[in-house]
């Protein structure tokens, strides 16, 4: 009888951790959190679809379940997504990596959101070097040109969406003061879109790689020369995290030079060090 009791009792036990322990995204409009939604919410909510693709971290095709990116965005901020107050949308990993994207990008068809790997019939096949669980949502693109290159995200181990006011979040990376068709304005979208989710600035940013800012800028003690070799090819010099950028052209290089100085002029550090730093993205990195 107590056997039985305990049986019952364990298997109600294990029935309710599963409730719990049901994947969930979190999504927040700046840093207030909106609405959580678990994996079964979104399913009762959202069409499913099966995609294939050919996936450039598993370097193979690769058959997923998704619901449509823009789908999640609507049942998770209803219109407000789509309205101008917000012009970017981070995607926070469980272990804080946080990548940026221009908010336009989500408008376009081809974003999924993957909640299952069809190549399995359990669990997920593990994804790069470091043979990590992509779960349990991972975001991919169809389009050949959505690529990490061209700034799309591509995160896994999706933990949160958040949109916001990119320059109002992080004012430590924004170049304030910077006209909008300079090379520094060009070079901090530069910045944003294809370093941020490594660098910080001022400790706002990426820490899978040096702050660029702090303590002491990068431009004061490399030279111009050393950075422009370095950023397009890394690889040359070490074995490092940091992908080649073969694809910036000259005037990309002295653009992204001009916004580092830019952001290295004297004063701007100490303004600037007392702000919060509310990006603490690490360890995830993406070839
Ligand atoms: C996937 C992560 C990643 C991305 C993306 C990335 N970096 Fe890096 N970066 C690193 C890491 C890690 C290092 C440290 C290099 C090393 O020693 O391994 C580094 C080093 C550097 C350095 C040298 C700093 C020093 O003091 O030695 C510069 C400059 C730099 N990165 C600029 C950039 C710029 C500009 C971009 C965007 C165009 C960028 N990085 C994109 C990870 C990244």
């Amino acid at each position: 009888m107590n056997r039985v009791l305990a049986l019952c009792l364990s298997l109600l036990l294990a029935h309710g951790a599963q409730a719990v322990d049901a994947p969930r995204l979190r999504f927040r409009v700046a840093d207030q959190t909106v609405k959580t939604l678990d994996l079964p919410q979104l399913r009762s909510r959202l069409a499913a679809h099966d995609i294939e693709l050919f996936d450039p971290h598993y370097e193979k095709p690769k058959h997923f379940r998704a619901f449509a990116l823009a789908d999640v965005m609507d049942a998770a901020f209803g219109d407000r997504w789509r309205s101008d107050d917000h012009t970017e949308v981070v995607f926070v990993a469980s272990d804080g990596y946080r990548s940026v994207s221009d908010r336009d990008k989500l408008k376009e068809e081809g974003g999924y959101l993957v909640f299952a790997d069809l190549d399995l019939t359990d669990g997920w096949e593990a994804i790069d070097r470091k043979q990590t669980n992509p779960g349990p949502f991972y975001v991919v693109w169809l389009g050949a040109e959505q690529s990490t290159a061209s700034a799309y995200p591509w995160p896994w181990q999706l933990a949160e969406i958040a949109i916001l006011r990119f320059r109002d979040q992080y004012p430590a990376v924004f170049p304030a003061g910077a006209a909008e068709d300079s090379s520094v304005m060009r070079g901090y979208l530069l910045f944003k879109n294809r370093c941020f989710r490594c660098h910080a600035m001022n400790e706002q940013g990426g820490k899978v790689g040096p702050d660029l800012n702090a303590p002491m800028s990068v431009v004061e003690y490399r030279s111009p020369m050393m950075i422009r070799e370095f950023i397009r090819h890394p690889s040359r010099y070490r074995h490092t995290h940091m992908p080649d950028h073969e694809d910036l052209s000259d005037r990309d290089l002295e653009d992204l030079l001009d916004y580092l100085r830019y952001q290295a002029r004297p004063g701007r550090s100490l303004e600037e060090s007392s702000t919060e730093a509310l990006g603490r993205g690490k360890r995830q990195t993406t070839p």
